[in-house]
C-alpha cells in the first residue's frame, strides 16, 4: 500500500445516471475498509471550487445501493473549465487534505480529472452515464437501467399504438450517441430507428420502411429516434401527412435517468469504484477505470479520451431486417 494516500475524495459530474450511489458506495466502503479517510464533494466540481466537502464512512452510504441519482448531487460547472477554476479547485482539495480523488462522469468530467492531475491531484475517473458513449469502455454505469426504463416505456407506447393502428415516435436520450436508441430499438422491435452517428433521409429511411411494412400487414409502427436528431413532433406529422397513418410524437426525457439501478449497474458500478479506490492506493493515477472484453480494467486518461468506439452498422441492419 502506498502510504501516501490517507484521505481521498469522490464526486460525481456531468448527467447523474442510475448506480452513481452504488459506484459512491463502494469507493466509500473499499476506502474505510483499507483504512483511509473518504470526503464525499458535493455536486462536481462545484463542491471542489466553494469548499463543499462531506465526510463519510461506511455507515454514511447505506441503504444507497438502490437508489437511482446520486446522493453527492452533480452538477456541470463552467468555472472549472478554466484554469483558475482547476487551480482554485486544487487549493481546496489541498486544504480539506486530499492525497487523491474519484470522479464518477462522462467524458467532459474525465478532461476535468486529467486537469487535476496535471497540476498535482492524483486523480482517477470512472464512467457514469446513460449515453455508453465512453470510448475506452464497452459499458457505463447507469446504460442499462436506462435501456430497461426505455424498454418497458416503449412496449407501453406499443399498447396504445397497436389499438389505435398508429404510428409512434418516439425520442429517446443521446445527444451524440445512438446506443441508447439502437439497443432500445432491437430490444422493442422498432420499424425505423434514426441515430446521429448514421446519415439519413425521411423518405428511404422512414417513409418507406412504414409504407412497407403496412403493405406487409401490420398495422401500427414503432419509430425511434435518438436526441441529437430531435425533431419527433415534425417527423410524426410528415408521417401522418404523407401516409394517412394517424402518428403520434412521444419524448421519453429524463425518466430514462431516474430509478433504481438495474442487477448490472449495480454489480459493475461496484466493481468500477473499488477498482477505482485500488488504483489511488496503489500510487496510479491519472487513469480511467473502464470495462474491456467484459473486464474491469483502466487506461491513461488521455488514452482513453483519444479512443474512438463506433456504433456497429450491423446493429442498424439486424434492427431493420427483424422489422421485416
Ligand atoms: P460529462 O462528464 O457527462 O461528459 P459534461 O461534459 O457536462 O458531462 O462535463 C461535466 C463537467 O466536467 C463540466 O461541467 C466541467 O466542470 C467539467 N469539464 C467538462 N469539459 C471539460 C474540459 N474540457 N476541461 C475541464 N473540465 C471539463
Ligand atoms: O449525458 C447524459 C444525458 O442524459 C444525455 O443523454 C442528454 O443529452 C443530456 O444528458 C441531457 O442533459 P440535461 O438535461 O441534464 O442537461
Amino acid at each position: 500500500m502506498n502510504k501516501k494516500v490517507k484521505t481521498i475524495g469522490v464526486l460525481t459530474s456531468g448527467g447523474d445516471a442510475p448506480g452513481m450511489n452504488a459506484a459512491i458506495r463502494a469507493v466509500v466502503r473499499t476506502g474505510t475498509y483499507h483504512g483511509l479517510r473518504v470526503m464525499g464533494v458535493k455536486r462536481g466540481y462545484n463542491g471542489l471550487i466553494n469548499g463543499d466537502l462531506v465526510e463519510m464512512d461506511a455507515r454514511s452510504v447505506s441503504d444507497i445501493l438502490q437508489r437511482g441519482g446520486t446522493i453527492l448531487q452533480t452538477a456541470r460547472c463552467l468555472e472549472f473549465k478554466t484554469a483558475e477554476g482547476v487551480k482554485k479547485a486544487f487549493d481546496i482539495a489541498k486544504v480539506f487534505g486530499l492525497d487523491g480523488l474519484i470522479v464518477i462522469g462522462g467524458d467532459g468530467s474525465f478532461r476535468g480529472a486529467k486537469d487535476l492531475c496535471q497540476i498535482g491531484l492524483p486523480t482517477v475517473a470512472m464512467p457514469g452515464t446513460i449515453d455508453n458513449d465512453i470510448s475506452c469502455s464497452e459499458y457505463t454505469v447507469g446504460y442499462d437501467t436506462c435501456l430497461n426504463t426505455v424498454v418497458s416505456a416503449v412496449d407501453k407506447i406499443r399498447d396504445t399504438a397497436a389499438s389505435h393502428d398508429r404510428c409512434s415516435v418516439i425520442e429517446v436520450m443521446g445527444r451524440g450517441a445512438g446506443y441508447i436508441a439502437i439497443n432500445a430499438a432491437i430490444a422493442c422491435g422498432a420499424d425505423v430507428v434514426l441515430v446521429p452517428e448514421y446519415k439519413w433521409s425521411f423518405d428511404d429511411d422512414v417513409l418507406r420502411p412504414i409504407l412497407e411494412s403496412k403493405s406487409r400487414g401490420k398495422r401500427h409502427s414503432i419509430v425511434i429516434v435518438a436526441e441529437g436528431i430531435g425533431g419527433v413532433i415534425d417527423i410524426a406529422k410528415e408521417v401522418e401527412a404523407k401516409t394517412g397513418i394517424e402518428s403520434r410524437a412521444t419524448i421519453l426525457g429524463h425518466v430514462q435517468r431516474g430509478g433504481s439501478p438495474s442487477v448490472r449497474d449495480r454489480v459493475t458500478a461496484s466493481q468500477m469504484g473499488a477498482h477505482a479506490v485500488e488504483l489511488l492506493i496503489a500510487g496510479k493515477s491519472n487513469r480511467v477505470v473502464c470495462m474491456q472484453g467484459g473486464q474491469i480494467t483502466d487506461v491513461e486518461i488521455e488514452e482513453g479520451l483519444a479512443m474512438k468506439k463506433q456504433l456497429p452498422k450491423e446493429m442498424l441492419t439486424l434492427a431493420k431486417e427483424l422489422a421485416f
